[in-house]
């Protein structure tokens, strides 16, 4: 998830942007740079890696006097993390940093390119300074040349732009990415992409709304609304807690994480799909040379991805998988073939399990994937193929949002297969694809659902045990669903397959077993009707989790009627995520930091 600053007044420029940048190390990122405005013209400085990288190669630079400046962190997504793709982004006069994504950027390159631009980067950010640039060759004011390029870019943004034609100003947008304006009394101004970046360096801030646009210099501050309309400035006090800034206004980072899935699942889908293709410049044309099975390896929340990627791959890429748990596979002498592509998925990139039987299946020959959230982690760094789940960095130890986005990636990586493969044709393709880009908005929290969930969770702080029960890919659901809970309520709760349960664990249904059944109306919906009933005829207490109504539920969260079972899917994940965030709130656990885990598993 990158990151904005911007400056304008006296102080040290470069101090400030860089300070401001280490505040927004916590969303994670791979390149960092800044772009300083001094009347002698620009100093720019970017770097891969760390802030430290960026400060050693601008050990010499100082600024004397007024400047203005911008700096960036970036988390790649579109394009890979390299200097060249790092922010700020240069036209001839002028410097960009963007968060979120110009989705129409494709076209406006090459309207660009056949204008005889050149661009430098594989970046979407890219367009949005030769575009304004573009506009101010046309004799047009570096504003309207900035509305202007303001009219033509589609998608989520927050920008600052810089340039030579105003050397004292600087032009701002904000429409879906968050930008937040300061002031303090020795007339400075900042900005930031979140509170964090601000706090001890101004009193008085503007948390800009979607369509927000304007320029600033060391006096005036004008704001213009989406209609065009100039804005009274209504400033609020900036809070003082850098930890609670981090948060941006939620309780813990799960609640965090689990509210930006929509957004990271964008990410990870951005620049892989086209209309009928799944597209992973990842992978090169010898990916399936040779492969006739694929094994899955990893732990915790990961083994869930895994096990839902195996029905998706079975069904899809008709291909044969089988899913291990890694500390587990790492000691039981597995036969290990060079036809099966060994896959290994982590957030971290670093569990110890996972590792090992990366360089087991290495040291036998295997061709290795990784499906990671970390690039340069340990496992990047080892297997043939990576393909980062663009999850950006999460902090609650109970994993979310990197499950969120590795089931996407697994998901499209089954079509990718299929397509080679030929076991799905070009039109089944598309269809999949269609449902794939609905994904990040079912994975939108409303309040009311919010609300709902907030207020059955009383009713589950006891009991003696919890099952989360489903069928096909809402069994690992109901597995994760389970993990959620235990890791943060400290309550026992088990994942089952739902016609699993008349097999030993209906002995234990009495009204103090809690089953949350997830009923998807597109899978196997009578057959896991039937299943939850047998439960209620025993007297268990149900919550059921369902676009259809369910009268057997003693509780019942509805989710929306969508025609595919992978949108239910994500809405399900969504329930159970809340759910076991807001029983841990009330039984008064630490949400993110709970007893005996670790988020990085990196011993044995
Ligand atoms: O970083 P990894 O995905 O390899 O981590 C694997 C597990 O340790 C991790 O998923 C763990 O189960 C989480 N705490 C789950 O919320």
């Amino acid at each position: 998830m990158c990151g904005i600053v911007g400056y304008i007044g006296r102080q040290p420029a470069k101090k400030i942007l860089i300070d401001g940048l280490r505040e927004l190390e916590y969303r994670g990122y791979d390149s960092a740079g800044i772009a300083i405005l001094q009347d002698s013209g620009f100093s720019t400085f970017k770097a891969l890696g760390k802030l430290i990288n960026l400060e050693k190669k601008s050990t010499s630079f100082e600024t004397k006097g007024f400047s203005v400046g911008i700096g960036h962190t970036r988390w790649a997504t579109h394009g890979k993390p390299t200097e060249l793709n790092a922010h700020p982004h240069m036209g001839e006069n002028s410097y960009v940093v963007h968060n979120g994504i110009i989705e129409n950027y494709q076209e406006l390159k090459n309207e660009l390119q056949s204008d005889g631009v050149t661009f430098i980067s594989q970046t979407d950010t890219e367009v949005i300074v030769h575009l304004f640039e573009h506009y101010l060759k046309n004799a047009l004011e570096a504003f309207d040349a900035f509305k202007m390029m303001l009219s033509r870019i589609e998608g989520a943004f927050a920008i600052l732009l810089v340039t030579t034609t105003k050397k004292n100003q600087i032009f701002f947008a904000k429409s879906g990415s968050p930008m937040i304006l300061g002031i303090n009394s020795e007339d400075e101004k900042f900005f930031g992409s979140s509170d964090a970046a601000l706090i001890g360096k101004c009193e008085n801030v503007i948390y800009l709304e979607d369509g927000d646009y304007g320029y600033l210099d060391e006096k005036d501050i004008l704001l213009y609304n989406k209609d065009d309309k100039r804005q009274h400035l209504t400033f609020t006090s900036l809070p003082t807690s850098k930890l609670s800034a981090q948060k941006e206004g939620f309780r813990f980072f799960m609640e965090k994480e689990i509210y930006e899935q929509h957004d990271v699942i964008s990410d990870t889908l951005i620049g892989r799909l086209s209309d009928e293709k799944i597209i992973f410049d990842e992978l090169d044309d010898n990916f399936l040379d040779g492969i006739n099975d694929i094994t899955f390896s990893s732990c915790g929340t990961s083994y869930h991805s895994a096990l839902t990627a195996s029905y998706l791959f079975e069904r899809y890429a008709k291909i044969k998988t089988s899913v291990e748990f890694a500390s587990e596979f790492r000691y039981r002498s597995p036969l290990l073939n060079s036809s099966t592509l060994f896959v290994v998925i982590s957030q971290s990139g670093e569990t110890a399990d996972t590792l090992e039987t990366l360089k087991m299946a290495k040291d036998a020959g295997l061709k290795t994937l990784v499906i990671c959230n970390v690039d340069n982690s340990s496992m990047v760094r080892l297997a043939d193929y990576t393909i980062l789940a663009r999850a950006g960095i999460e902090k609650g130890v109970a994993s979310t949002k990197a499950f969120a986005t590795q089931v996407v990636v697994l998901w499209m990586l089954s079509l990718y297969i299929a397509s080679k493969r030929k076991s799905l044709d070009t039109k089944e393709i598309a269809k999949e694809i269609k449902i794939l880009r609905e994904v990040p908005s079912k994975t939108i929290v409303n309040d009311e659902l919010h609300e709902r969930i907030h207020r059955l969770s009383k009713r589950y702080l006891h009991g003696h045990g919890f099952f989360f029960i489903g069928r096909d890919v809402f069994f690992p659901l109901a597995l994760e669903g389970a993990l959620k809970l235990k890791e943060i309520s400290y309550l026992h709760a088990e994942g089952y397959p739902s016609g699993e349960m008349k097999h030993g664990p209906i002995a234990l249904a009495d009204p103090e077993l809690f089953t949350i059944a997830l009923l998807p109306k597109n899978m196997l919906y009578d057959k896991s009707k039937s299943n939850v009933e047998e439960l209620s005829a025993r007297d268990a207490t149900i919550c059921a989790i369902s676009p259809v109504n369910f009268d057997k539920a003693d509780d019942f969260i509805q989710i929306s009627n969508t025609q595919h079972y992978m949108l239910e899917f994500f809405e399900m994940m969504v329930v159970v995520q809340l759910l076991s965030m807001e029983i841990s709130i009330r039984l008064g656990n630490d949400v993110d930091m709970p007893r005996n885990l670790a988020k990085s598993v990196t011993v044995e």
